[in-house]
Parts: C-alpha cells; sequence; structure tokens
C-alpha cells in the first residue's frame, strides 16, 4: 500500500464503505486477532501513529510501535552501503527479522527536501518493500500519504455523498517549507474519485510533474476537470471544498533559506479566511493536520461550522481499518 496510483474508483469505494461500516458498528470483525503489526515513524507524528495504534487494537491485534535513531537502531537503507558511519543496522536485517514477528509492516519517512529527484523516489520506503515479504503500509513518504487521502476521500463523501463537487487544493503560506506528500495524494485521489479539481499555488510552487500528469490522465478518463492557478482568489469562487495545505518548491530542495525568502511575499495572501470562504459555495474547509491557526487558516475559519478537520482526523482510523482488514483479513 505505497499510492493509490494503481488503485480504480471502485477499489477505492469499496475501501470507503468498509470504512464507513467500521465506523458505524457494522463491521466489529477482529481480523487481527493473535497478530503483530509494526508501525515504524523516521518522523513525528500525532494521528498516523495514534490512528494505527488503536485501529490495530480494534481489529484484534497487536501494535509494534518502533522509531529508528530513537527506540530502535539507526537505519541504513543504501545497497552496498559501507556502514561505517553513525548507521547501526540495515533495512535488509530489520525487515526480515521483523516480519518473522509482524503480518505487515506502516512506514512513516518524510521528505528531507534536500534532493528532489532523489526523494521523489522513495528510496527508503522502497527499501523496505525490497526487502519485505509481508505487506508494507506507507504512512507518509516523501511522495505519497494514501492514508490521508483516503480519509480525506471518506470525509468528502460523507459530507456530500457521491456527487462531484468542485474541490480546491490550495497552497498555503508557513514560515519553512513543507513536503509534498499530502497535496500530491489528495490530487491524485480528488481526481480518482471523479471530482473537478483546482489547484492553487504560486507560481514556482508546482507539485510532482509525473503525479499531476497521472492525475491529468485520470481525470480526463473520470471526465471532471483539473485546473491549476496562481490566482487564489478566483480558486476560492464557487468551491464546495477547501483542501488547504503548504509545501515546499521542489527548485528550491537543498535550499531552504531560499525558499523561506521567496515564500515571504505570500504571507498575507495566502491564507485561508473568512473573507475568502464566504465567496465559496458554502465549502467545508478541510486540512490534514497539524496546522498553525492565523497562519494557514484563521481561527474564525477552523473554529467555523463549515470546518470538518477532527472528523477527517478520526477518519484516518476507519480508513487504516479498512486497508488493514483488506490487506490481511484473508
Ligand atoms: N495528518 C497526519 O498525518 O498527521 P500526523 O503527522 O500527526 O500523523
Amino acid at each position: 500500500m505505497i499510492s493509490t496510483t494503481d488503485m480504480t474508483r471502485s477499489q477505492i469505494e469499496a475501501l470507503l464503505e468498509s470504512a464507513l461500516r467500521f465506523k458505524h458498528g457494522d463491521d466489529v470483525s477482529k481480523p487481527l486477532a493473535g497478530k503483530s503489526v509494526a508501525v515504524v515513524f523516521f518522523n513525528p507524528s500525532l494521528r498516523t501513529r495514534a490512528s494505527m495504534q488503536v485501529g490495530i487494537y480494534e481489529l484484534g491485534g497487536n501494535a509494534v510501535v518502533l522509531e529508528p535513531g530513537g527506540t530502535s537502531w539507526t537505519l541504513e537503507h543504501r545497497v552496498g552501503a559501507v556502514m561505517d558511519g553513525d548507521k547501526t543496522e540495515h533495512v535488509a536485517e530489520f525487515v526480515r527479522v521483523l516480519e518473522r514477528y509482524c503480518v505487515a509492516i506502516g512506514v512513516r519517512t518524510f521528505a528531507a527536501l534536500k534532493d528532489w529527484q532523489e526523494e521523489r523516489t522513495d528510496p527508503i520506503l522502497n527499501a523496505f518493500a525490497r526487502y519485505a515479504s509481508v505487506p508494507i503500509i506507507n504512512l507518509e513518504s516523501a511522495m505519497h500519504h494514501p492514508c490521508q487521502s483516503l480519509a480525506d476521500m471518506l470525509t468528502i463523501r460523507e459530507k456530500f455523498g457521491a456527487a462531484k463537487k468542485r474541490v480546491v487544493l490550495t497552497w498555503a503560506w508557513h514560515p519553512k517549507p513543507l513536503p509534498m506528500a499530502v497535496p500530491n495524494s489528495f490530487a491524485l485521489a480528488a481526481a480518482q474519485m471523479g471530482h473537478d479539481l483546482v489547484i492553487a499555488h504560486p507560481a514556482g510552487y508546482e507539485l510532482d510533474e509525473e503525479l499531476m500528469e497521472a492525475s491529468r490522465q485520470v481525470a480526463a478518463v473520470s471526465g471532471v476537470s483539473l485546473e491549476i492557478t496562481n490566482d487564489i482568489d478566483a480558486a476560492f469562487s464557487g468551491a464546495e471544498v477547501i483542501y488547504a495545505k503548504s509545501w515546499g518548491a521542489k527548485q528550491f530542495y537543498g535550499n531552504t533559506d531560499q525558499d523561506i525568502a521567496t515564500r515571504a511575499q505570500y504571507r498575507s495572501k495566502w491564507i485561508v479566511d473568512e473573507e475568502k470562504m464566504s465567496r465559496t459555495n458554502n465549502a467545508i474547509f478541510m486540512h490534514c493536520l497539524p496546522v498553525r491557526r492565523n497562519v494557514i487558516v484563521t481561527d474564525g475559519v477552523i473554529d467555523s461550522a463549515a470546518s470538518v478537520v477532527i472528523d477527517e482526523a478520526e477518519n484516518r482510523l476507519h480508513i487504516q481499518k479498512a486497508i488493514l482488514a483488506k490487506l490481511l483479513g484473508g
């Protein structure tokens, strides 16, 4: 479960239906009874970690939470590495040992924001996949955050049913560059689910080109539109879903100071506020969290009835139970 790239709409729909059955108590099965699942975090987390631990427990299983370099050894992932530096264990042993205990391994490994061309290939996540014979679940890599995007699609489905919506993914100013896995995966999943998608960002903050091409092709097959604009005001007009996220410019990977200097001009304009929301078609407000209040979104918006961010976070639990049941329930 690396991304939704190869999933059909009907496969995504089936996961959403399964998640709703878990959420509403119509499915209380325990497909993980007597089994353990490892969740490996190279980076911090609240939602992903807590919802995976709780979800595995609710499916009858046991979560083994590991933090390389913290509660477990530092990890090398490069093939042929001469390990005379600060890395103690290789992913080759780490994975093959873990799968003697666990039926699946979840991995969180963010972009380091140093070299996009390398990081977009998700080398650490793929090292896990290379050595594993059990399912690997992406808990956010440099390129993708499928558990988040599927929870997002579940949230839109809950609020609006299966109807096509005008969905706006908007960049927002943040004091430092952030990874782009969430917007990449959201854009792809929105197209896969047949929504008209508008992506608003300042020039220079384009999402991954290959991912965008895949999303365009999916949108064309689905008969929906995918528009990219540098005009945040125009983007909000008529929107039914506003999804805010900040991300770093690919061109400035390895040069954080230049990104910070460049983005300074967008601080006052690229924020989700009451004025912009008032020009939407009663849009809901979404964000994956954590979010910086009065930076990405004003208190007035995130505390309004339009905000569904807590439902969205709750849905991480239900969709991940659906993913785990699908991967491991057989
Ligand atoms: N949205 C999300 O993945 O949250 P965490 O980083 O807290 O896990």
